[in-house]
């Protein structure tokens, strides 16, 4: 299933006969800047970013988040106020995550008609109309135990958490949101939302699965970010073993089955084989999450003056547009395009 260029023997003996030196010397084509720009494969512009913002309550609010600088938890307005500097950047999205004020068994917060979320996707629709909203779609920020779903015996059950999702998805739609995204990692989800926002008259509002989402460690900061760590175990029994690459495949396609229009891998930067495995078999556009520890960890060795900030950003982006990402969900996009111009 999988299409390797070099799998073909043929091809491979081709290249290498035309590599003789001296009559090909590869550096001709990097000798300045010009000529490198003419060659170069991969495009990087603001228009493959989406910017996350965290979303909490109150006015005039903006705390950094300690573990990601340059990041915030935002009051509404706030929010909306960056969103508008997201959009005069030259980026066409944004993806909403809510810091709720209070937390509960049934996660009300995720899909109550004026949540934080959806407070937010109306408010940042004024500001900057022009702005693609996206919501993050999953319970974790909104139980009092932090996991992605409903707790029945101790454990995440699967279907009962469906209906949730559901509403929550049907809510940010009816608030505006252009997409959403589903990012809990049950199984079904995309099926159970698709049919619930055509039964509500959203047919035309898209769904931007974390089609392959691994249960990682490179989300420690985020968890601080949206209040979201779990208070007991971990989410191995829903997110993929960071192991498994032929699994990715199964989970895309059951997502694409159901109805997904954006595919996104997820961690980006430890998971590139995984992206271009996704490029390379299907034909979706294809999003790839640059996680929080992605960004911290650059963050942090370019506190301690260890590597060079912008070059270190450009590279990984690139690396993740190279592996065969359309969209990149990253806390570096404005700083990116900024660079952009
Ligand atoms: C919610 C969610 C998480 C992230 C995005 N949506 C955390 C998690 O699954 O634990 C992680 C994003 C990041 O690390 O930047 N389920």
């Amino acid at each position: 299933m999988l299409f390797c260029p070099f799998a073909c023997e043929r091809f491979h003996s081709r290249i290498t006969s035309l590599s003789m030196f001296p009559a090909h010397r590869y550096r001709r084509l990097r000798l300045n800047s010009a000529i490198r720009r003419m060659v170069r494969e991969t495009s990087l512009s603001p228009d493959n970013f989406i910017y996350p913002l965290f979303v909490t309550a109150g006015k005039g609010i903006r705390k950094e988040i300690s573990s990601m600088p340059g990041c915030y938890q935002e009051s509404v307005d706030e929010a909306a106020r960056n969103a508008k500097e997201v959009q005069s950047l030259g980026i066409p999205s944004v993806i909403l995550f809510g810091v709720p004020q209070s937390k509960d068994e049934l996660a009300t917060g995720a899909y109550s008609e004026n949540g934080i979320v959806q407070q937010a996707v109306k408010a940042i629709k004024d500001a900057a109309p022009e702005l693609c909203v996206i919501t993050d779609v999953c319970l974790c920020e909104y139980t009092n135990h932090g996991h992605c779903g409903l707790i029945d015996k101790g454990e995440v059950d699967n279907d009962k958490t469906l209906g949730l999702l559901s509403l929550a998805a049907v809510s940010h739609a009816r608030a505006g949101a252009d997409i959403v995204a589903p990012s809990d990692m049950m199984d079904g989800r995309v099926g159970a939302i698709r049919t619930a926002l055509d039964k509500e008259g959203f047919s035309n509002t898209a769904i931007m699965s974390y089609a392959a989402k691994y249960a990682s460690a490179f989300y420690g900061p985020f968890r601080e970010a949206a209040e979201c760590a779990p208070q007991f175990g971990d989410r191995r029994s829903y997110q993929m073993d960071p192991a498994n690459r032929r699994e990715a495949l199964k989970e895309v396609s059951l997502d694409i089955a159901e109805g997904a229009d954006i595919v996104m891998v997820k961690p980006a930067l430890a998971y590139l084989d995984i992206i271009s495995d996704v490029r390379n078999t299907f034909n979706l556009p294809v999003a790839a999450y640059n996680v929080s520890g992605e960004y911290s960890l650059v963050k942090a060795a370019a506190q301690l003056g260890w590597i060079d900030e912008s070059k270190v950003m450009m590279e990984i982006l690139t690396s993740i547009r190279r592996a065969g990402a359309d969209l990149i969900l990253s806390y570096f996009s404005k700083d990116a395009a900024k660079i952009l111009g």
